[in-house]
């Protein structure tokens, strides 16, 4: 860390003692952009950690900050809806939010849960390993050796595009305009990628189009394993309205794509800051899949999910009432002392290294998440087969988001091959 940002750090720790709790909103994308959000998480979950902010950017709403509150919320859809939308912020778009299933309740969430399940399954992942792993390797090996690159744009969004684009069924040639199209969905207007809410719907139209064109191909030939098929030919998803085809489109390419790729990011920075892991990583490669989801903790890709109260609660002392605004911050809840020992420190050997809200809990626990490890495993054993070390030279370009917590580039260099 540079100077200036370890000035930065002790600054916001200073203002998070300082700051007025009662009007606090801790979604503020610039902390996260910035990386100093950390000690205003710390002050809620010890304070407030049930807290209610009465005005924001996203009107009122409650934040749940510590890791068996978050459970008790993200476990109970009875009373913690998903309809409607899934993020703290609503969706740009003159008809409200997309229709997707992880924007749903029950009975229709477990229905069209149900249609795609298979693309991820144990039999499956088994399959596609092999091709993951061929992948990564020709990625690492086309990758230049003692010049500084973007480790982002080069490693970690072209595996992950490869990996969409196959289970999309989609032309490898077509997979970065799945990870653009990613972006795009998540963009905020006026922070980097795209300029204003009327040119993200312009893009949203082509993307559209991409998408449709391939479900009349999809509904018109025999069902196959890929997603597209399998949503034209299911029997809970083939009657669908085409709004709902296409949320299920945006949530599949998001889910699949920004997430994986920042953890794959987010290990190669976590591994420099602490370089006794890496030691000890290298030293011991069998450390591959708890080091993954170490890193899938520490860097928590997702850093909220929302819910909408269907009826008065009590949670934390607090009554939280009928229609409110609730965010499930697991970014503060994957760093809850008084259930993860020592959680800011990154240790790839902890005894229970699975144990985080990464990938939420529920009937909407991630659908993706055995994917997700399966393509970290694969590059970090393919990287140890051929760089004795990966360096960062700068740090990261991260996003202007309260939602991905993510990278937008990360410059390193691999000084030799083994
Ligand atoms: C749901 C995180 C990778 C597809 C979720 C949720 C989280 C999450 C937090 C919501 C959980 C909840 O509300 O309780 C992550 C992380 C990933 C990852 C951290 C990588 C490290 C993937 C991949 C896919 C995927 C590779 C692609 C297949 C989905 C889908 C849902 C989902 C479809 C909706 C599930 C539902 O509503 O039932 N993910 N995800 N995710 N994820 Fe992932």
């Amino acid at each position: 860390m540079s100077d200036g940002n370890l000035d930065l750090a002790a600054d916001h720790r200073a203002r998070a003692q300082a700051v007025d709790l009662a009007a606090f909103s801790p979604a503020q994308p610039d902390l996260f952009q910035n990386d100093v959000m950390w000690p205003y998480f710390e002050r809620l979950r010890k304070e407030s950690p049930v807290h209610f902010t009465p005005d924001s950017d996203h009107g009122p709403y409650w934040s749940v900050t510590k890791y068996n509150d978050i459970m008790a919320v993200d476990t109970n859809h009875q009373v913690f809806s998903s309809e409607g939308g899934i993020t703290i912020f609503e969706q740009i778009g003159g008809e409200g939010p997309l229709p997707m299933f992880i924007a749903m309740d029950p009975p229709k969430h477990d229905i069209q849960r149900k249609t795609v399940t298979p693309a991820v399954s144990p039999t499956n992942l088994t399959l596609l390993e092999p091709l993951i792993r061929e992948r990564a390797g020709q990625i690492l090996d086309s990758l230049p050796v003692g010049e500084t690159f973007d480790w982002v744009d080069k490693v970690s969004m072209e595996l992950t595009a490869m990996t969409l684009a196959t289970l999309f069924g989609v032309d490898q040639a077509d997979r970065r305009k799945l990870t653009y199209w990613s972006d795009v969905v998540t963009a905020a207007p006026g922070h980097g990628l795209i300029d204003t809410p009327e040119q993200k719907m312009q893009i949203f139209v082509e993307y559209h189009a991409y998408f449709t064109e391939l479900w009349n191909q999809r509904v018109n030939a025999d069902p196959t394993g890929d997603l597209i098929s399998m949503l034209a030919h299911g029997e809970a998803t083939r009657d669908m309205s085409p709004r709902e085809y296409f949320g299920n489109v945006v949530l599949l390419t998001v889910g699949g794509n920004d997430t994986t790729r920042n953890t794959i990011t987010g290990s190669v920075y976590a591994l420099n800051k602490n370089p006794d892991q890496y030691a000890k990583l290298r030293a011991n490669p069998d450390l591959i899949p708890s080091m993954v989801s170490e890193t899938i903790r520490w860097q928590t890709p997702l850093a909220h999910m929302r819910r909408r109260a269907l009826a008065d609660y009590e949670l934390g002392g607090k009554l939280i009432r009928k229609g409110d605004k609730v965010v499930m911050w697991y970014v503060s809840g994957n760093r809850d002392e008084e259930v993860i020992e020592n959680p800011d420190a990154y240790i790839i050997d902890r005894p229970r290294p699975r144990q985080h809200l990464s990938f939420g809990f529920g009937i909407h626990r991630c659908v993706g998440n055995r994917l997700a490890e399966l393509q970290l495993r694969v590059i970090w054993e393919e990287i140890l087969k051929r760089f004795p070390e990966i360096v960062v030279v700068s740090e990261p370009k991260r996003v202007f988001s309260t939602f991905v917590k993510g990278y937008e580039s990360l410059q390193v260099v691999i000084p030799r091959r083994l």
